[in-house]
């Protein structure tokens, strides 16, 4: 069985083509963050014409380099939302299209779950899993019970985490996308430089909140700017201070959550960090130990696999159309479009 996958939710083109032994035999990724990075962070109406521009060339590119002819794809998985709305158009129009012409089933995928279940892609990961997904748009935790069911413990109240780390990146002048710049910069500081807030920390819930943080970094560094320009030093101490109050954040964060999931489960506790912050090194060994601390196995995609590629939407993809989840062409792009919800609307269906 070969799945074609398209993604096109935010500022990468992407085309992959999975097999039902989950070998990846192609994960073309076009990423836009030159022509976004002027403007320091993603411009919608951009992003869809370039996922327009480029998208085509990456289909002939796809049959070249993988030297699988389309019509040989037994169904095309597509991401249909949750995203911007324009790239998601571009991209479902596209999957469309192709599944009329070659008269192949279409199936429309969850962003987050492919993140969900992009970790399955490269390790045997049995159901049920604490997953936490930390990407651009989402900061969430939830207990993964099988493919389209999901139980939502805790999620931000305001800020996604990556959008957190781009914001701050930002407010320091450093390029977007902020997140690996943020990472580099705090390698070289002190981290107990400056004592930032940790919004919901003690909270009996699994919820987050990150406007607090960058109100606080905003205040130190417009009282560094009115000293000077901002050394590299004050940059790197206040990254590693940073990362280092995420960590805090999300330790205690997850701490409630597992004791949720132990209640429910009982057996191997297993942990599952995905989407683009999950690429974060600082933030994978602190949740390794919280993890070697509470007993749970933890798994991590690989970096190509954490931040949005279309692999992890045509494995999504193939596991949807083993349980037989196949759209029509009437199948719409949806700008919001919660996890949890899923089965629900699956059984509405
Ligand atoms: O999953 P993703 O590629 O796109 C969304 O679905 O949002 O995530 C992109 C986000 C960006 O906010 C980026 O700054 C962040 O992931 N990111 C990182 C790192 N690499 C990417 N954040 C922290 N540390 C990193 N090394
Ligand atoms: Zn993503």
């Amino acid at each position: 069985m070969l799945i074609l996958g398209i993604e096109t939710s935010c500022d990468e083109t992407s085309l992959a083509i999975v097999n039902e032994r989950k070998e990846i035999l192609l994960n073309l990724i076009h990423s836009q963050i030159e022509i976004h990075q002027a403007y320091g962070g993603v411009v919608p109406e951009i992003a869809a014409r370039s996922h327009i521009e480029i998208i085509d060339k990456l289909l002939a590119q796809a049959e070249q380099i993988s030297g699988i002819g389309l019509k040989d794809i037994d169904a095309i998985a597509v991401t249909s939302g949750p995203g911007l709305i324009g790239g998601l158009i571009v991209g479902l129009m596209t999957a469309k299209g192709l599944a009329h012409y070659l008269d192949k089933p279409l199936i429309e995928v969850n962003h987050l779950e492919g993140h969900a279940l992009a970790p399955k892609l490269t390790e045997d990961i049995e159901f049920p899993y604490l997953l936490l997904l930390i990407s651009g748009g989402h900061c969430q935790i939830l207990i993964v019970k099988d493919v389209s069911d999901y139980e939502m413990l805790g999620s931000t109240i305001d800020d996604a985490l990556g959008e957190a780390f781009d914001k701050f990146a930002k407010m320091l002048g450093l390029p977007y996308p902020g997140g690996p710049m943020i990472e580099k910069m705090a390698q070289n500081g002190n981290e107990n430089k400056y004592i930032l807030p940790k919004a919901m920390v003690g909270r009996d819930n699994c919820d987050f909140s990150f406007s607090g943080i960058k109100t606080a970094l905003k205040n130190i560094i417009d009282i560094q700017k009115d000293q000077g320009a901002l050394s590299q030093d004050f940059i790197c101490d206040l990254s590693a201070s940073f990362q280092k109050t995420i960590c805090t954040i999300l330790e205690d964060r997850l701490t409630n959550a597992m004791a949720i999931y132990e209640k429910r489960y009982s057996g191997e506790k297993r942990f599952v960090i995905s989407g683009g912050v999950a690429a974060n090194n600082y933030i994978r060994s602190k949740l390794q130990l919280l993890c070697d601390r509470n007993g749970y196995q933890l798994f991590v995609p690989p970096l190509k696999l954490c931040t949005d590629n279309a692999a992890m939407i045509a494995y999504a993809g193939m596991e949807r159309f083993k349980k037989g989840y196949i759209s029509d062409l009437f199948a719409v792009p949806k700008s919001r479009w919660p996890l949890d919800g899923m089965l629900k609307e699956e059984k509405r269906a």
